[in-house]
């Protein structure tokens, strides 16, 4: 029997799972680090806690299914997107990473919407520019801490500083890369216009492969460190979002998936490269090789849930407790008795400011139309249509750029509520399937090195026979309509709010 390593370096911490070649996880072992916020919006990690936690996994699933590591074939990493991390000519970190998550770049990228111009840099890097990317980090640490630029001579993303320790390779692949607001993404290369004028020299940035490419192969020491054979092949892997969608089968035109995480997600496959000229989502490239995606990612989805149930659900949580069953599932059941339309309140999500679609990092929750009759029960039922409504407004988006799904994969926690799959297949007006493995990410980066070496022809020939989806939820058309005007005045309350949200932040 033939195996295959998925590594998939989250935020939260490194999951590495073994899986046969017919896509069977026979063991799965997860380590989790510190994320440090060293200032209010600041976010990092130290890439020597996601070497620690590779290494620890992968002993782990190798010790726990007692296969021969001569029998895995090929090792696979789906990492967090757009982290930078800058190593010396040896390879020696410089700094700790700054994160996805991490704030602090809105002048930079404002300097670098000046240096290139905005319509331009969408044109090239199908993004404009965001504090959450790549680029924006990189400027950051010209201007602030310029002793530490003079020494970088490398700049990697976190999974690919991963394959660094893994192969001794400094590389990357189109899909993270397209994180970076650095990439020709309807070319797939780098772009020389982008990274000269920000002065960073081309030979800082990786070489570049396609995600099912063998990139390198395991090093003595790192052999020596994993458990894993001297020589073993490691791919070009996948971003995340990028890994999840193969993980899920979302690898051919017509498929697409939602993740109600902390984040929101709302991701399609395209075959060619498809832009937003006015930047509200994500066009990267897919972890099919010469293909496309466009994904919308919202910040507060389950963290909006999160911060209810940790604000008001004490009795959901207590009661949870001692039936042995999760506060989500009691929350559910409470919203679900109240009305579509949570007796006419709506509920605006972003709690941390909002990506797509709205680009405002100054945006901030609201509960609109409270009254004295509404009780807890009504609030958590807003704030579920809400994080719902989030996602439709995205979807609508796609939908305009003509990138349009047959069916949509729920996928992440919020998939398991039967409740939230209807409400998902109501306000989205399409039908709503699941498939049965659940290890998204880590299946997909398995997928990526099971082709690169050969097991599988084509990623979507391998997605089509490893992945099977569930029968669809259909939508109700009554349910439909009722929820219809309610997501209509969703969508038109932040443009009046909007000077409200700045004049706050500036208070
Ligand atoms: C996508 C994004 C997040 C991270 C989370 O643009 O920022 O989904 O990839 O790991």
């Amino acid at each position: 029997m033939t195996y295959l390593l998925g590594v998939d370096l989250g935020t939260s911490g490194t999951k590495t799972v073994l899986f046969d070649e017919s896509g069977r996880a026979v063991a799965s072992a997860t380590v989790e680090y510190p994320l440090h916020q060293p200032k209010n919006g600041w976010a990092e990690q130290d890439p020597e806690d996601w070497w620690q936690a590779t290494c620890t996994t992968v002993r782990e699933v190798l010790e726990a299914s007692s296969v021969d590591p001569a029998n895995v074939a090929c090792l696979g990493i789906s990492g967090q997107m757009h982290g930078l991390v800058l190593t010396d000519d040896d390879g020696n970190v410089l700094r700790r990473s700054i994160l996805w998550c991490d704030g602090r770049t809105g002048d930079e990228c404002d300097d670098l919407t000046r240096r290139i111009g905005k319509e331009r840099l969408i044109a090239i890097s199908a993004n404009p520019a965001l504090t959450g990317f790549t680029a924006g980090k990189i400027l950051w640490v010209q201007g602030h801490e310029p002793e530490v630029w003079a020494k970088a001579k490398h700049i990697l993303l976190p999974k690919d500083y991963v394959r660094y320790r893994l192969t001794g390779l400094f590389a990357s692949e189109m899909s993270d890369a397209s994180g970076t607001n650095m990439l020709d993404v309807p070319n797939r290369r780098w772009s020389e216009e982008i990274a000269g004028a920000m002065d960073v020299p081309m030979g800082m940035l990786p070489e570049l492969y396609e995600a099912s490419d063998v990139v390198g192969h395991i090093t003595a020491e790192a052999a020596k460190l994993t458990g894993l054979r001297e020589g073993m092949p490691v791919c070009g892997g996948a971003a995340d979002n990028m890994a999840g969608a193969i993980g899920t089968g979302v690898a051919e035109v017509g498929k697409a998936f939602t993740t109600i995480g902390t984040s929101g997600v709302v991701y399609a496959h395209a075959d060619s490269v498809q832009i937003d000229p006015e930047g509200r989502v994500h066009t990267f490239c897919s972890a099919v090789p010469g293909a496309y995606t466009v994904m919308s990612c919202t910040l507060s989805a389950g963290l909006s849930l999160k911060w209810f149930r940790d604000q008001f659900a004490g009795a959901e949580i207590e009661t949870a407790k001692l039936m042995g069953t999760d506060p989500y599932v009691l929350m559910n059941e409470e919203a679900a008795k109240s009305p579509i339309g949570a007796n006419r309140l709506l509920f605006l999500p972003y709690l941390m400011g909002e990506r797509s679609p709205l680009l405002d990092s100054n945006a901030r929750g609201a509960f609109i139309g409270l009254s004295a009759m509404h009780t807890r029960r009504d609030l958590l039922r807003a704030v579920t249509e809400g994080v719902m409504y989030s996602q439709r407004q995205n979807l609508d988006i796609l939908r305009g750029m003509q990138v349009v799904p047959q069916s949509m994969l729920a996928c992440g926690g919020g998939a398991k509520s039967p409740f939230w799959r209807q409400m998902m297949a109501d306000i989205f007006g399409m039908p709503v399937k699941t498939v049965q493995n659940t290890e998204g990410p880590a299946l997909g980066a398995a997928i990526l090195a099971g082709t690169a070496v050969g097991l599988y022809s084509t990623v979507p020939d391998a997605c089509r026979t490893m992945i099977q989806e569930s029968d669809p939820l259909l939508p109700d058309q009554a349910r439909s309509e009722a929820y219809e005007p309610f997501f209509q005045l969703y969508t038109s309350l932040y443009p009046s709010l909007k000077d409200a949200y700045a004049c706050l932040a500036s208070m």
